[in-house]
């Protein structure tokens, strides 16, 4: 095989110590430039780094070093950076690109500033978050960078083509790559690494001088150990750490002293529950963050986790289950319960991503909640005017609903704010709340055509208006509701077509008044809400899945305990009894102001229906598995009027139609709907699911009615909506099994 062309004919390392080593070592052994040669102060360090393999030529002075580069590299603490650029600047071919390793950015800009003038086209700051406690040449290491996240943070004037080269560099040293800009990059770090390094300097410190040490080393365990590793870094490169990053630093610092006193005083009051609401918090957080955090420089990206679904044909559904809580209502549960006042216990809270993205933004904005635990959630609300400014963007996940609803909430604040998504969430439109928001004196600024990020101005006074939707959306009148509470008046929305109503629902319930009228629902700006109990019902969405599936498949008998029954989401309900479906509702009550009831499906010969269009917003979630219903009907199903499927998690009409096409099954797509001709053999194949939660557990109900094997790819996302699936299908006889989870 031919070998690959390197990126970079001659790479120049000024400053060979642990991480100069190790991208020198790394760019090295995957051949990603030419030749690698450093300087050093320390001539011998560049010698022993040829001698160890780390480069190939040690330069004498750095005009040898920089001279013919095509990529220089800075690679020294951070505090001699000025000085260093100024002796790399004579020697600096034009095009060639330069770049920085430094744990602070302000300081590089600021250097690149005084020696260049400014941060030019080819200068892009970086910084691989990746390090050890050891240090110099001879701990190099090539493989420091894999599963590492590199930051950089490109100026408006960079050239994308040598921000592409620097970003495939690192790539090719097996680290991810991630933009942000130089003061966030500075905020952040100042508390995830640069606060963690000077406490365990202090704490060692501390104890090193307490008249015991010895004992006290000897006697220090695994805690000790763990906590206290960074305390043997560098010490040179972290007073210029420290000192270059100032006021960051003591702004992190100041927040911790203070947080550190609180604890000291509840421990000198014997003030428990304090204690154990800031242990239970961090808990949470702590064990939260790797999965939610994902969107963010320093850790995994879930996104990232191959998930596949491998199917055998045939089975049938027996059994008796709960599927998890509905997902419009955990979320609700938490927005609300947050601005309460009073502590808000809800039970049948959905552990899946999507809800567990909205707890920890609140989390982020200053409001105290335990658990989950089993479904179990204690919120400690903050009161409608209680949140406090997160201090980085809120990352959703995959999930609409919190960002259209969080939108409104938002702009009602006193502070910024910025929301970010997974890459389905980025490409949905957020115009639709945020042109009306706009209308009540918001200040939101998306990205092109509407899409996410969204940049929320705090601070300003919004008024009431009369909003008539465009599109029948549950996410739009509630967005508009929770910007309401804020807001001068009355805020009034008209609905085209009646959409899910658990935010007047659950409003009322903690006391706030929504006047109801046909299809207008409005709220007066400046109430309070108070604390309640939330019993969250089995989301319907979920149980979608089993109704098909206990239909679809012969000799079939299952029953479904407590499912949602709210009027707005029975949809899929009244559809599949309208193709024949055996389903018996009983033990009909009301939890917490939503209707709940048993559901008993038994298998039926379905057939196919020209479904009505007022259904269409009532089972606006549940398409893809009566795509799958409709396939195994006798006769054509018609869909109209069903263009919103289109702006989903996925374009779900395209999506099942592709799918469906994989396993051999005819459609015809039309651009509000599908037509799906009824009593086809669905094959066996490969489908992919888009990353949609509900494409990918459509296809899994598929396979009951296959001749063959299916495989479904893509389909980590089902943890947003339904942790469990897999099991649960198992259990009551799917033939699934999952790879990658
Ligand atoms: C939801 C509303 C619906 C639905 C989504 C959840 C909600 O979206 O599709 O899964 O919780 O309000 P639209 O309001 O955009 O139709």
């Amino acid at each position: 095989m031919a070998e690959p062309t390197p990126i970079f004919q001659r790479m120049a390392v000024i400053g060979l110590g642990l991480i100069g080593g190790s991208m020198a070592a790394a760019v090295r052994q995957n051949r990603l430039a030419g030749t690698v040669v450093a300087f050093d102060r320390r001539y011998e360090d560049a010698l022993l780094g040829q001698e160890l393999g780390v480069i190939d030529e040690a330069a004498a002075s750095i005009a040898d070093a920089v001279t013919g580069a095509d990529l220089v590299v800075v690679a020294v603490p951070v505090r001699a950076t000025e000085s260093v650029l100024a002796e790399i600047k004579p020697h600096l071919a034009p095009g060639t690109l330069l770049t920085d390793v430094g744990s602070t950015k302000a300081s590089f800009v600021g250097a690149v500033e005084s020696v260049f003038g400014e941060l030019g086209a080819n200068i892009i700051p970086g910084h691989p978050i990746a390090g050890s406690e050891k240090s110099g040449v001879a701990a190099a290491n090539p493989a420091l960078f894999a599963q590492h996240k590199v930051i950089l943070t490109p100026g408006e004037g960079t050239d994308p083509v040598k921000l592409d080269w620097l970003t495939r560099l690192w790539e090719g040293c097996g680290a991810t790559v991630l933009t942000m800009s130089v003061a966030y990059h500075d905020e952040v770090l100042a508390a995830t690494s640069h606060l963690p390094h000077l406490i365990a300097f202090s704490l060692v410190d501390t104890l090193a001088g307490e008249d015991q040490n010895m004992d006290i080393f000897r006697y220090a365990a695994g805690g000790f150990r763990d906590f206290t590793r960074i305390a043997a870094s560098d010490p040179v490169m972290w007073h210029d750490i420290f000192l270059s990053n100032r006021d960051a630093v003591l702004r992190v610092i100041d927040h911790f002293s203070r947080d550190l006193d609180q604890l000291r005083t509840a421990i000198a009051n014997q003030d428990s529950a304090t204690l154990l609401t800031v242990f239970s918090r961090a808990k949470a957080a702590r064990e939260h963050f790797s999965k939610m955090l994902s969107g963010q420089a320093y850790v995994t990206d879930m996104s990232q986790n191959q998930v596949t679904f491998h199917l055998k044909p045939g089975g049938r559904m027996v059994g008796d289950i709960r599927v998890p809580g509905d997902k419009s209502i955990s979320h609700r549960s938490i927005m609300l319960g947050a601005l309460a006042d009073g502590v808000t216990e809800v039970n049948g809270f959905l552990e899946g991503e999507d809800s567990l993205a909205t707890l920890q933004a609140f989390r982020d904005m200053g409001v105290t909640i335990e658990g989950p635990d089993n479904g179990y959630v204690r919120i400690y609300g903050v009161g409608i005017d209680g949140l406090q400014a997160p201090r980085g963007p809120l990352y959703l996940g995959n999930s609409g609903t919190a960002m259209r609803l969080f939108s409104g909430l938002l702009a009602a604040q006193p502070f910024d704010s910025e929301l970010t998504g997974d890459e389905s969430l980025s490409k949905r439109p957020m115009g639709r709340v945020a042109d009306p928001l706009k209308a009540m004196g918001a200040v939101i600024e998306t990205a092109e055509a509407g899409r996410p990020p969204l940049k929320i101005r705090g601070g300003q006074a919004l008024t009431g208006i009369h909003y008539e939707m465009p599109v029948a959306s549950a996410q739009v009148k509630s967005c508009l509701l929770l910007a309401g509470l804020y807001s001068e008046g009355a805020t009034s929305v008209t609905e085209p077509a009646p959409t899910r109503d658990h935010t007047e629902r659950m409003l009322e319930g903690f006391g706030y008044h929504v006047h109801r009228n046909g299809a207008v629902s409005s709220v007066s700006g400046g109430g309070r809400l108070t604390a309640t109990a939330i019993d969250v019902p089995a989301d319907i969405s979920s149980a979608a899945f089993f109704l098909v599936a206990a239909s679809i498949a012969p000799d079939s008998d299952l029953t479904l305990r407590h499912v949602g029954m709210n009027p707005t989401r029975v949809g899929v309900i009244t559809i599949l009894r309208l193709m024949g479906a055996d389903i018996e509702v009983s033990n009909e009550r009301e939890v917490g102001g939503e209707p709940v009831a048993d559901l008993r499906v038994r298998s039926a010969n379905l057939k196919g229906i020209d479904i009505p269009e007022d259904q269409v917003p009532l089972a606006i979630d549940e398409f893809p598995v009566l795509f799958i219903a409709a396939a195994c009907a006798e006769g054509e199903t018609i869909l109209r009027g069903a263009e919103e499927l289109r702006v989903k998690e996925s374009d779900r009409i395209q999506v099942m139609a592709d799918g469906l096409e994989a396993l051999g099954v005819r459609t015809t797509v039309t651009p509000d709907g599908i037509v799906i001709p009824g009593g086809q053999t669905i094959g066996g194949g490969s489908v992919d699911s888009h990353g949609d939660h509900r494409i990918a557990m459509s296809f899994a109900v598929a396979s009951l009615r296959a001749v063959g094997d299916i495989v479904i790819n893509d389909c980590a996302n089902v943890a947003t909506s339904f942790p469990g699936f897999v099991e649960l299908a198992r259990s009551t006889g799917i033939q699934i099994s999952a790879e990658g989870i």
